[in-house]
């Protein structure tokens, strides 16, 4: 069976900033429809750079940019086509929000596109609601708290309805049950068949949220299953990322007879600890 085409994807793509050195020399990176992807590198690698050449933003400056397997033109039509299909959310929701309220900002992009009045109030609203933050839409956005100007930049982009949502470090400065309730929401969205890459230095939110990972390092760009990139140690040292929590679980617990070798190992502490309540029952009373 041949695989399904990829959604968007960089081919042998090059590119450098004026004046600077090549961040990227030939790179080939595929991103598979439908599935949940990290994309990981120390800081430098070039996590933002790639996600601005798969959004568009930026241009390759040799190779090419394919949206399922034809070659995006960076005319009015292509652009509009790529827009359409791939939405970057940047780190900072202030370099995202420009609008004075919450719904003005996430109905810029649908009315761009010149949708009937119509079909711009139910994608502002259904963005909205899957963002949680259906109460915030007549709110400015400069009162919002950060976690919730991040949600408003995610909603703008959901209500595009892309194919592909990309965020760069969507988690970052979020508190741990606000990371948690973004998690949900994304995997809400994934569910619903959106193919969702975010750019992440965190090796345990990669390995418990992703499919699959996309590893920078010096060596070029790897990609695959998450479990199996995560436990290759050389490739993390080449990276600089940690060893996963979780994959040292996995090995001790393996090493310790506990967790047969085809097993995954435990993705979240509480998932071991369910496990461990059904190994030993805790004491009651
Ligand atoms: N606007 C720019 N002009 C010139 N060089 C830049 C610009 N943005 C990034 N670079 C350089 O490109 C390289 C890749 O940077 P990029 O921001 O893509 O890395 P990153 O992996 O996103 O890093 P971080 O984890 O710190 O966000 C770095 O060497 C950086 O200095
Ligand atoms: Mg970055």
């Amino acid at each position: 069976m041949t695989p399904p085409l990829p959604v968007v994807e960089l081919v042998r793509a090059g590119f450098a900033y004026e004046d600077g050195p090549p961040v990227f020399d030939g790179i080939d990176f595929a991103v598979p429809e439908g599935r949940a992807m990290a994309l990981l590198g120390r800081n430098g690698s070039g996590k933002t750079t790639l996600m601005r050449l798969l959004s568009g933003g930026l241009r390759c400056a040799r190779g090419a940019l394919r949206v399922a397997g034809e070659e995006v033109t960076y005319d009015r039509k292509g652009l509009t086509r790529l827009r359409t299909t791939v939405q970057l959310v940047l780190q900072d929701p202030d370099d995202q929000l420009f609008a004075a309220s919450v719904g003005q900002d996430v109905s810029f992009g649908p009315l761009n596109l010149g949708l009937p009045e119509d079909e711009v109030r139910l994608r502002v609203r259904e963005a909205l609601e899957a963002l949680d933050i259906a109460a915030l839409e007549d709110r400015p956005t400069h009162l919002l708290s950060y976690g919730q100007r991040k949600r408003a930049a995610i909603a703008g982009a959901v209500a595009m309805r892309p194919r592909v949502l990309i965020l760069d470090e969507p988690t970052a400065g979020l508190d741990p049950h606000g990371q948690e309730r973004l998690l949900e929401v994304l995997g809400r969205l994934r569910d619903a068949g959106t193919t969702v890459v975010m750019a992440t230095h965190d090796v345990d939110l990669a390995l418990r949220w992703a499919d699959d990972a996309a590893v920078l390092s010096p060596a070029g760009l790897r990609t695959g299953p998450v479990e199996e990139l995560l436990a290759d140690d050389a490739l993390l040292d080449a990276a600089r990322l940690r060893r996963p929590w979780g994959m040292a679980v996995a090995r001790l617990l393996r090493e310790q007879g506990l967790l047969t070798d085809n097993t995954p190992g435990p993705r979240t502490a509480e998932e071991l600890d369910t496990w461990s309540t059904r190994r030993t029952p805790r004491p009651t009373g």
